[in-house]
């Protein structure tokens, strides 16, 4: 039995992603039998307001969209999810994530876009969802959703990170001791929030492979956040051809100044570079770091490292 120094949170990224379309409902389903602690939400907003579990701002590479509203093209050859109303985007198919111009699937191995068509899930439907499954199981899985691109949002005329927090309320979310962790890159967004709603709403601060992390920023993060969701780039800076690596202290200086870590993504068919296997790459994170919760697309394989 591995003894990690402590026992990291699983979040399935997206669902059950290297299996199932992402943010589709079988895919959370999956994540959730798989043994998942929380399970991610990415949202954006449509035009009439609904959320979105969506990863893009885009309808593009995980929809049908170009075949069937070819006219609603914006000149930068996207079609945007808040361009289209709720009913307009139903009626839409989804599927396995494709680059849209070559129409090659981004992970080959993953769900066939061919085997299956699915459909979009609103925040609301998800929740339910969740809800269900920890009644029928007994198992309290936690939501981990994500404010995408708020600023974009608000020029646009939407303001969603008061959409999202309003439905979280609705749900009984920022009541204390809730299973939810919010996540944003915007550090703005996420001082209000915690202005708005107290301690008692836990929060990420995400940072991606391009910040300058010092521990100055981090202890400003700890003034209005739980945790840092960091890329792994900014922990593991290279894994070398004689299986030697090499990993910054961004982990341990975190957690002097009490944030949780929670590196992003831990992908069986996506490894960094010279690495040979997902277990190696989670040995460095989980055994010899330490982190607090990983994000990953193989629920059931950080599950079985945890276990081993
Ligand atoms: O939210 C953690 C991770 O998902 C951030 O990156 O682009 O996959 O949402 P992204
Ligand atoms: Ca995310």
């Amino acid at each position: 039995m591995n003894t990690p120094a402590r026992i990291p949170l699983i979040i399935a990224h997206r669902g059950a992603s290297g299996y199932l379309p992402e943010h589709s409902l079988a895919a959370k389903a999956l994540a959730h039998g798989m043994g998942a602690d929380y399970l991610e939400q990415d949202i954006v907003a449509s035009r009439d307001g609904a959320l979105l579990i969506l990863h893009d701002l885009w309808l593009d590479d995980v929809s049908d969209v170009a075949e069937r509203f070819p006219q609603r093209m914006r000149d930068d050859g996207h079609f945007y999810c808040i361009d289209f109303d709720l009913a307009e985007i139903r009626t839409l198919r989804f599927g396995e994530r494709i680059n849209p111009v070559t129409g090659v699937e981004k992970y080959p191995n993953r769900f066939p876009r061919s085997a299956g068509t699915f459909g979009v899930v609103t925040l609301d439907e998800e929740i339910r969802l969740i809800r269900g499954l920890n009644s029928s199981t007994g198992r309290q899985v936690g939501i981990y959703p994500e404010i995408k691109s708020p600023e974009w949002h608000t020029k646009q005329g939407l303001d969603l990170p008061s959409l999202v927090i309003d439905a979280l309320d609705q749900h009984g979310y920022l009541e204390e001791g809730s299973r939810i962790f919010l996540q944003c890159f915007d550090a703005d967004t996420l001082k209000k929030i915690r202005q708005r709603s107290g301690p008692d709403l836990p929060i990420i601060q995400l940072l991606s492979s391009g910040t300058s992390v010092d521990e100055s920023l981090l202890r400003e993060i700890s003034d209005y956040a739980d945790g840092i969701g960091p890329s792994i780039k900014l922990i593991l800076r290279a894994f070398n051809t004689d299986g030697h690596h090499d990993v910054s202290d961004l982990v341990s200086m975190a957690q002097a100044v009490g944030l949780q870590v929670h590196p992003y993504t831990f992908r069986l068919d996506d490894l960094p570079q010279n690495c040979d296997s997902l277990d190696s790459l989670l040995q460095i994170f989980i055994d010899q770091l330490g982190v607090d919760g990983v994000f990953t697309d193989f629920t059931d394989l950080v599950t079985k490292f945890i276990r081993h």
